[in-house]
């Protein structure tokens, strides 16, 4: 590759573009997805239940309510939580958009806390520094497939008597000390987003001790028809539905679980595939002028979802914006995870944010970049990934 000269031979071939987040589907989901086609029964089935019955089994939770998104997931959990307008919820800023709706969605008032600017995760001081007679629950991120400081988060919760709801659409296979991500408060939400670490295409799930509020989440995910609507249909003969909640349409469909069913079986190999690559990285950008995440806090797991480095241009000499597109050149794809909420003109015009309020958020979304990572990726594009970092940094920190 020569940057700023005439000749530019990008590191990959655009015909062998790597996307970002490319999904590692095999045969088996192939398969599963054609038999429920030919089956007949494309909606809301066995496959969900039985793909629910599996997470839980993986997550070691007692209930787990397959949904469409992680977004309705995190939804229906604030209305089970009982989360009601005049409500404040504290989430964090470095966060995909949804989780600060699902709040919205609710009727409730979205509070922001700042993060660490290590862990890239919520600050229980920031957290605490910000309960008012209002609040009503934290609303967590396992930003990036690192746990938050659970037991601070628990104290607090406790001290204030505040529900959690973990938001784990990163942390499928994270722990900490010894405990699953999404079992230390009332909910845990999950997104089977493609470029997530299980996918369904489009999917979520809600796991929870109790069980009245899974029963309430899988009524509310389907209209809020009384239990097992979707039965209605089967060949157990026709059975009438009533309405007992106005609900919403969240429901899985069974063509959804059917890929979920297997992704799950290699959950654990794929989390070891994203761990090599998250090795490589860390040793390959070690010494470069660019930031890289900070080691695992002792006694936890990370999922290895998003690998993020920071490019600082005072340090690098090219612009975040630049080495996006840089990347972009190589045939590279890359992410940005994630301009901080009061980035965004619509939380700055509702609530009167200003990202200069939430600095470390602020910082690290003008800065962060999340390079290809998942369990898809081979030796050859891993390498591809190291080059063009690399040569891109050689040339413009000189
Ligand atoms: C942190 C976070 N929360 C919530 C969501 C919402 O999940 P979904 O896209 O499945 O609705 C996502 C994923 O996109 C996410 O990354």
């Amino acid at each position: 590759m020569k940057v700023n000269s005439g000749e530019f031979n990008p590191v990959r071939s655009k015909d062998n573009f790597l996307v970002f987040g490319a999904p590692a589907i095999e045969d088996d989901e192939i398969q599963e997805v054609v038999k429920s086609m030919k089956s007949g029964w494309l909606g809301t089935g066995p496959k969900v239940a039985q793909f629910g019955q599996d997470f839980a089994s993986y997550k070691g939770a007692s209930y787990a309510v397959a949904v469409n998104s992680g977004t309705a997931a995190l939804h229906l959990s604030m209305i089970a939580a009982g989360i009601k307008p005049e409500d404040e919820v504290i989430t964090t800023p470095l966060t995909f958009c949804s989780t600060v709706n699902a709040i919205i969605h609710a009727g409730a008032t979205p509070v922001l806390a700042d993060v660490d600017p290590y862990t890239m995760n919520i600050d229980p001081e920031q957290v605490e520094k910000h309960i008012t007679s209002k609040t009503k629950a934290i609303l967590p991120v396992h930003y990036a497939g690192r746990s938050c400081d659970m037991d601070s988060i628990v104290e607090i919760a406790e001290k204030h008597n505040l529900k959690i709801i973990e938001d784990c659409a990163h942390a499928i296979e994270t722990e900490y000390k010894g405990q699953k991500a999404g079992t230390f408060g009332n909910f845990g939400c999950f997104s089977f987003y493609v470029t997530k670490n299980v996918i369904t295409g489009e999917g979520g799930m809600v796991i929870t001790k109790n069980e009245e509020d899974a029963a309430r989440i899988k009524m509310l995910a389907l209209h809020g028809m009384s239990k097992d609507a979707w039965k209605r249909f089967s060949d157990e003969g026709y059975k009438h539905y009533y309405v007992v909640e106005c609900g919403f349409k969240y429901n899985m469909m069974d063509l959804q679980a059917a890929i979920g069913i297997h992704q799950l079986k290699r959950v654990e190999s794929n989390w070891m595939r994203r761990k090599l690559n998250w090795d490589m990285y860390n040793e390959a950008f070690k010494d470069l002028p660019l930031t890289i995440p900070v080691p695992s806090e002792p006694a936890t797991r990370h999922a290895y979802h998003l690998y993020t480095i920071l490019i600082d241009e005072a340090k690098t000499g090219i612009s975040r914006d630049g080495f996006l597109n840089a990347m972009t050149a190589n045939n590279i794809g890359v992410g940005v995870h994630y301009l901080s909420i009061p980035e965004h003109p619509y939380y700055r015009e509702n609530f009167g944010w200003k990202p200069e309020d939430f600095p470390n958020a602020m910082g690290i979304g003008r800065q962060t970049v999340s390079l290809p990572l998942s369990a898809k990726l081979t030796d050859e594009d891993v390498g591809d990934v190291i080059e063009a970092v690399t040569q891109l940094l050689t040339v413009f920190s000189k």
